[in-house]
């Protein structure tokens, strides 16, 4: 016998509002997420019929956004004052179960995680090139801090060669996705106020160091000249992970989100180039050649943008839902 839950409790709709500001592959929110009885647990699924399926076959970036989002619930049970419980992959038995979170004990937030709930809704993805202003490398340590915190490691690439090297591998996927029409239709068919909206996407994909994903097709409209290339690339670094299985995505995702909302908090938003790693024979490139064997999760470059767009979310109703607890005679 169960009890019907009625309308959801405040917390969980607060949880699920933060889950819901994480990045997704083109904003698809491939998630739903379940309040158990009246708010006493908060759990994060996958939702496979929001993958990419084109891009994303195996669901690896489905689960990286994914654990941001449950970044993102670990904050917001912070700010609420309570130490959150989180249980990864609890039921074997279903993989798109990723997590749940109970409330533990009262524990004040402290000052750093208030600025990571205060950067929840600002961050965002910037594409285009960066203002001037640079990055300091105090910021930097910090960022790598925050990966090795959740068992990531970020890998800033410094050497000049490196940074070319991915670059150009970047390029390759970038202009195979240019030359299929399937992998260009998927990103395409996403923009739009649900998806990634024009604003978010109108800086030419080829400014930067690295090939930006021709969101409006404006490389078939004209060339960017190779002098004007590379301004305000700023910081390219990858995020990777010593492992490779369902968890390791998971933790990549709680990482990325971990970096992304303190640099947000600081000013600093990040950009994404992950065309490379959605071809298992240029991400093993990479990891062969850029990250010393460790697995490439994320490609990113970090700096201060000149304007910060938003991203629409879809509403609360449709994310969250309610697993009735049995009733207990
Ligand atoms: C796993 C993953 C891969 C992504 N890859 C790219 C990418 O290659 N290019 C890009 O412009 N944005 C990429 N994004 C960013 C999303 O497009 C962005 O998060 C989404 O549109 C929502 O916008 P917001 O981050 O501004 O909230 C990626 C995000 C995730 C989580």
């Amino acid at each position: 016998m169960t009890v019907t839950g009625g309308k959801p409790g405040h917390a969980a709709l607060h949880l699920a509002r933060a889950a819901s500001l994480a990045p997704s592959p083109h904003n698809s929110q491939p998630w739903f997420f379940v309040e158990e009885g009246h708010d006493r647990a908060f759990e994060v699924h996958a939702d496979a019929g929001r993958r990419m399926p084109l891009t994303d076959p195996g669901g690896r970036e489905m689960v990286i956004a994914c654990g941001a989002a449950l970044f993102n619930v670990r904050t917001a049970v912070r700010h609420l004052g309570f130490r959150p419980i989180v249980e990864v992959l609890p039921e074997p038995a279903d993989q798109d179960f990723l997590a749940r979170v109970a409330f533990g004990a009262h524990a004040a937030p402290t000052d750093d995680e208030e600025t990571l709930a205060r950067a929840l809704p600002l961050r965002h993805t910037h594409r285009g090139p960066f203002g001037p202003e640079p990055v300091t490398e105090a910021l930097l340590a910090d960022l790598r801090d925050r990966a090795r915190s959740e068992g990531a490691i970020l890998q800033v690439l410094d050497v000049p060669e490196k940074v070319e090297l991915l670059a150009r591998t970047v390029d390759t996927a970038e202009r195979a996705d240019r030359a299929d029409l399937w992998r260009a239709v998927e990103p395409a068919h996403r923009v739009g106020p649900t998806g990634v909206p024009v604003t978010a996407c109108r800086a030419h994909p080829d400014l930067t160091l690295l090939a930006g994903r021709d969101y409006l097709g404006l490389s078939r409209r004209y060339t960017v000249p190779q002098r004007r290339r590379g301004v305000g690339t700023g910081i390219i670094a990858v995020l990777c992970t010593p492992y490779d299985q369902r968890a390791d995505w998971l933790l990549a995702g709680q990482a990325l989100q971990h970096v992304l909302l303190h640099a947000a908090g600081h000013g600093v938003m990040a950009g994404f180039h992950t065309q490379p790693l959605e071809r298992p024979d240029l991400r093993e490139k990479v990891r062969r050649e850029v990250t010393a064997g460790r697995h490439p999760q994320m490609v990113l470059r970090l700096g201060r943008p000149p304007y910060v767009g938003s991203t629409l979310r879809r509403p609360l109703d449709q994310v969250l839902t309610q697993r009735p607890l049995p009733l207990v005679r």
